[in-house]
Order: structure tokens, then sequence, then C-alpha cells
């Protein structure tokens, strides 16, 4: 892994995921591409704007920057799906199969793909949902997940493309904002919080749903990408877990610092979407396979969200 592209680079993870990876192979070495202009949080190091869909466009950039290793994020996220399923189905395959074609025949080091808890639907196990559920989901974004797993492994079985994958539970960060999700809500109550004005929440107050802090996200993908081969087992892609709260946890964990902090519930057609998913994840295959162990609980990620935003804010005013 020496030169490493970044599709999706301007989005919540991506934005994140960037300067995570340019910490460690340095900035020239990590391209960052979006079909959106440069994001201020993206710095200043190389970026092009790049349409997953184009695979020739794809193919230039791996080219001119003699890209061996390709972290493919660009998506439509599940609330944003279930409005424009056949744009959602095509963007998602679309790009992930160009990006997997161009590693076969490139012969790429690496390809790391994020997949999600929405691969899994209303009959997998609630708790503690194991690894290896029936993966039968009820949403648009969760089919393209399932199918997605399923051409990873299938291009390294055949193809030897060293592609690796985890299902992300709800990411929570401060630093870019998400669009389109599920679990955005988590997002943007730390902001309606420090505004001082009361949170109107789409899903109702006792819907769990597991969920990462960003800086864990970073790491688990920092830590699958690095992996030796022989510990990545498993190739469709490895449950990750975190934390798991409702709605009311989390306003609860906010009052401890905010206590004035008023939430309601307005629960709207994303509630159908949380209802289907897990309310918290089994990753012991992860933990035993490459040692992943997450860092934030809920208090500690409350707190530095809201010790960090402030700052963030103004600096961007
Ligand atoms: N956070 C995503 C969403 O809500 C799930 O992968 O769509």
């Amino acid at each position: 892994m020496k030169k490493i592209l970044i599709t999706g680079a301007c989005g919540q993870l991506g934005s994140e995921l960037t300067a995570g990876l340019r910490d460690i192979f340095g900035t020239e070495n990590v391209i960052a591409s979006d079909i959106s202009p440069k994001n201020p949080q993206l710095g200043s190091g190389p970026f092009e704007r790049l349409d997953v869909m184009d695979r020739e466009g794809m193919e230039a950039l791996v080219d001119k920057y003699e890209i061996d290793t390709i972290c493919h994020l660009a998506a439509l996220l599940s609330a944003n799906a279930e409005k424009n399923i056949e744009l959602a189905w095509k963007l998602n395959m679309d790009g992930l199969l160009n990006v997997l074609n161009i590693a076969k025949e490139k012969k790429l080091d690496r390809v790391f793909w994020p997949s999600s808890i929405a691969v899994f639907g209303p009959d997998a196990r609630k708790a503690k949902t194991p690894q290896a559920s029936a993966t039968n989901p009820s949403t648009v974004y969760g089919i393209t997940k399932v199918a997605g797993e399923q051409w990873c492994a299938y291009y390294h079985r055949k193809f030897s493309v060293d592609v690796r994958s985890l299902r992300y539970p709800g990411l929570i960060g401060y630093k870019t904002l998400p669009g389109g999700g599920t679990t955005d809500y988590a997002v943007d109550i730390y902001h309606k919080a420090l505004a001082g004005e009361p949170f109107s929440c789409f899903l109702e107050e006792d819907s769990a749903l597991p969920m990462m802090y960003m800086s864990d996200a970073v790491k688990a993908t920092i830590d699958l990408i690095q992996a030796s081969e022989e510990h990545v087992k498993v190739r469709t892609s490895y449950n990750v877990a975190a934390i798991s709260f409702t709605p009311a946890e989390i306003a609860e964990s906010i009052r401890k610092q905010i206590p004035g902090f008023e939430i309601t519930y307005e629960p709207d057609y994303r509630q159908e979407i949380a209802s289907s998913w897990p309310d918290s994840i089994d990753d012991s295959a992860a933990r035993s396979d490459w040692n992943w162990s997450p860092e934030y609980d809920l208090d500690r990620m409350t707190t530095d969200i809201l010790e960090n935003l402030p700052e963030l804010l103004k600096t961007s005013e």
C-alpha cells in the first residue's frame, strides 16, 4: 500500500478517513476524490473530481497517480436510497463493480469497501446480531450492500482481489455532516443541543441502533486495511460494533452536560428503516481475527463532541 485513492472523500466518513490515512501514508500519497467540489475538511492534499460510475475516469486516475489501493466510499445512504431506488442500485453497484474490475485488471494490492448493518432485516436476531445471521434486508440500501458483499467475496475467490469490508453501524462524527442516512439524527442532535435549541427526532424514543464514534470507525478501517492477509478470514464483510443507544439515551447523555436540553419525537418513514435493523451487533469475529476493539462509549463520545464542535463551528463561520 503506497498510493491510495479514496472515492466519496467529501462525505462524512471520507473526510476523516482521508485525514487518518494521510497521517500514516503521507499527504501526497492519499488522493481524495468526489463527484462534489473539494470540501474544506480535506485540507491541501491532492483532490480530483470523480463520478464513480465513470470507469474510464476512474482508470485514468489510477494510472495518473499509480494507485495500488482504493477505498471506495461513494454511495447513496439508506434514507436517500428509499427515495431513489434505481439510482441507489446503479450508483452503489456500478461504482463497486468499476472498482473491483480495475483492481482485477491492474492487479491492485487492496480494495476497501464499506458494508453496513443494513444487510440485516427483520428476520435476523435483534440483539447482538451474529456475523453469520441471515442477510435478508428490507431496504434498497440493504439490498445493494448484500449484493456488494457477495461481489467482494466473488472477486476475492475467483480473481484473488484482496478486498476487505466492514459492516459499519451508524457513524457519528462532528467534522462533516452526514447526508441521507437513518442514523444521521445522532449527529444533528449535538448541533441543536449546542445551539440551545430543542431537537425534533425522526425516530421513536426507544428505537435502539448500533452506532460508532468516527475516530473508532477510522481506526477499525485502518486496522483492517493494514491487517496481514492471513488474518482477514471474512471476505463478505465484518460485523463491527461499539455503542448501542436509543434517542432517549443520547438525549440523556447530552443532558449531563447541557441540563436544559429538550427532545421531542416525530417519527417519519425512517422509523420503518430503523425498525428493520439490529439493536446491537456481535463483532467477535473482528475482535479475534484482527484484534478490533473500540475506545469510545456514549458519554465519552458526547464529551468529545461537545468540547470540539463549538471550535469547528466558530472557524467555519
Ligand atoms: N448510517 C447508514 C445509514 O443510516 C447505515 O449504514 O444509512
